[in-house]
């Protein structure tokens, strides 16, 4: 299975400290972000991947992260032109992904589990799409799943105002090739995204949809206070 880093965006949450730099490179405790979703491909057993960055700095992931030897990987990269959301940057690694199974990774991510076994599950299964969810205190800022009575996952709304569950969609993602053909078919959302739960709905409403739960530590890191709270893990991770 291939793997997609998706590192675009402008990180304007993360204003001033996004100003002369990309958000993935920012540190987290002792390593710039991107190696955290880095590792955790490595760790689950991917080796080829392809990092996505915007125009501004993106010569600055080559000088740093070059052909992916230093991780024991292989690293391929794509520009994204603007920051048209997650989708428009996972459209650009079409070619790469040559029909198989991807799975994607937001550069912005960090994760304590091994998703080893979940990729194996996936490869096996090789079609639909699989996600992973963890419970959280503020679900308003990411992506909510609904569920039906018998716990059927029915819709996943972005960013409500009021959820109805208390879980995130994590930033790691497994698709089938499909899913550049739900991109062709998307339309930007009302602030002007192609959103990646406009994709995962299309799986949804095609019942291809699995998910399971994030056990161990996860958090984005794009805001000042889960940056402070990923590098408050990191430095325990670190140091324990
Ligand atoms: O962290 C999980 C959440 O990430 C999910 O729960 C949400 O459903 C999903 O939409 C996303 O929400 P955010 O508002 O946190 O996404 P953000 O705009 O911060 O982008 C996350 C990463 O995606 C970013 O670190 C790099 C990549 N990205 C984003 C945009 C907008 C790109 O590569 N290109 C882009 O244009």
């Amino acid at each position: 299975m291939k793997g997609i880093i998706l590192a675009g965006g402008y990180g304007t949450r993360l204003r001033p400290l996004t100003l002369v730099t990309n958000k993935h490179l920012l540190p987290v405790y002792a390593k710039p972000m991107i190696f955290y979703p880095i590792e955790t491909f490595r760790t689950m057993g991917i080796t080829e991947a392809m990092v996505v960055t915007g125009e501004e700095f993106s010569g600055h992931f080559v000088e740093l992260l070059k052909d992916g030897k230093d991780f024991g990987m292989r690293f391929e990269y794509a520009v994204q032109k603007g920051a048209g959301g997650i989708a428009d940057a996972l459209r650009l690694a079409e070619d790469f992904a040559d029909n198989g199974t991807i799975s994607v990774i937001l550069g912005d991510n960090i994760f304590e589990d091994d998703f080893t076994e979940a990729r194996i599950a996936f490869e096996k299964q090789s079609k639909g799409a699989g996600l992973f969810f963890k419970k959280v205190a503020d679900p308003e800022r990411f992506g909510v799943p609904h569920f039906d009575e018998d716990d059927r996952i029915i819709h996943i709304e972005e960013k409500p105002k009021i959820p109805k569950s208390s879980f995130a969609v994590t930033g790691l993602y497994f698709y089938d090739n499909h899913v550049f053909d739900i991109i062709k078919r998307q339309k930007p959302s009302q602030r002007g995204e192609m959103e990646i739960t406009d994709v995962n709905n299309a799986y949804i409403q095609e019942k291809s949809m699995t998910w399971s739960e994030v056990k161990g530590f996860w958090s984005d890191a794009g805001t000042f206070e889960s940056l402070y709270t990923a590098s408050t893990w990191a430095r325990s991770w670190v140091t324990k």
